[in-house]
């Protein structure tokens, strides 16, 4: 298994391997310590069946499902995330990390491109390891103790994308889940510190009078979305990514209306973030 960096601080692309086999016990090892060391990893190339996605998922976690989002039949675990060429909203087109309105969000999810549009349809992610290190010791020092409220109604209109919902949530009247979690996460695995405010759905800071709390935000959302902690993925049909929710926001691009896109997604379980 070989192993190319994308950019200094985050991605990487992985080959040798073939998804649709069983991984070797070695190979597994390998690819959950590159997905600790680059949080996003690339594998182009791939022929899949929602099994051969669900099966690789598996070895990073326990598989759940996305109630918000209509399952392939007969996968309840893998959502089709479809632009149309006449659709203008794409799901989740605001930087965010995945599903942090719940108690335990999810931890990572894999993404398989099955169709890609001719240009565009790009997604960006943030390294917030990164992104939290290149904050001065006072800033790290104030956000140690503060905690963040976030919610799926923050952004509800632009994010909506009906033709994705489930049945199950078309017939509920918008229910709203918010969580509450430390604005800095120490990875459980890594133990190393990130920043976890998601600009989707933070609200705001729990501890701090209104106006301060959203002045911080706007300073913190900035910074986390710098340059230096990003990478860009293209993606080509048959790519897989995965990507780990608990120390990266991602961003995919909504600049390919008239091309239709379709990929396939998987999300892993999380715990509580501490
Ligand atoms: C997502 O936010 O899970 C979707 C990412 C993408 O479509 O590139």
């Amino acid at each position: 298994m070989k192993i190319q960096p994308l950019t200094p601080t985050i991605g990487a692309d992985v080959y040798d391997l073939d998804l649709s086999c069983e991984l070797s016990a070695r190979d597994i090892e390998a690819t959950i310590n590159a997905f600790l060391k680059y949080h996003v990893l690339l594998i182009r190339e791939q022929k899949l069946t929602p099994d051969h996605l669900v099966r690789f998922a598996r070895y990073f976690g326990q598989v759940g499902a996305y109630p918000f989002a209509r399952p392939l039949p007969d996968h309840p675990e893998v959502i089709a995330i479809i632009k149309e060429p006449e659709q203008k909203t794409v799901f989740g087109g605001i930087w965010h990390t995945d599903s942090t309105y719940l108690t335990q969000p999810s931890m990572a999810s894999v993404l398989y491109a099955v169709e890609v549009p001719a240009v565009g349809g790009d997604t960006l992610f943030s390294n917030q390891h990164v992104a939290y290190e290149a904050l001065d010791t006072s800033t790290r020092q104030q956000l140690s103790t503060l905690t963040a409220e976030h919610s799926s109604a923050k952004n509800q209109d632009k994010l909506r994308t009906d033709h994705l919902t489930s049945g199950a949530m078309q017939q509920q009247s918008k229910p709203v889940f918010t969580a509450i979690h430390p604005v800095v996460r120490t990875h459980p695995v890594t133990g190393r510190k990130s920043l976890y405010l998601s600009p989707a759905h933070t609200t705001r800071i729990i501890e701090l009078p209104e106006d301060e709390s959203e002045a911080i935000l706007a300073s913190l959302f900035s910074h986390a979305l710098s340059d230096d902690f990003k990478c860009r993925v293209r993606w080509q049909p048959g790519t897989v990514a995965i990507w780990d929710n608990r120390c990266t926001l991602h961003y995919p691009l909504n600049d390919y209306h008239g091309y239709r896109r379709e990929m396939h997604r998987v999300t892993i379980d999380g715990d509580r973030p501490r």
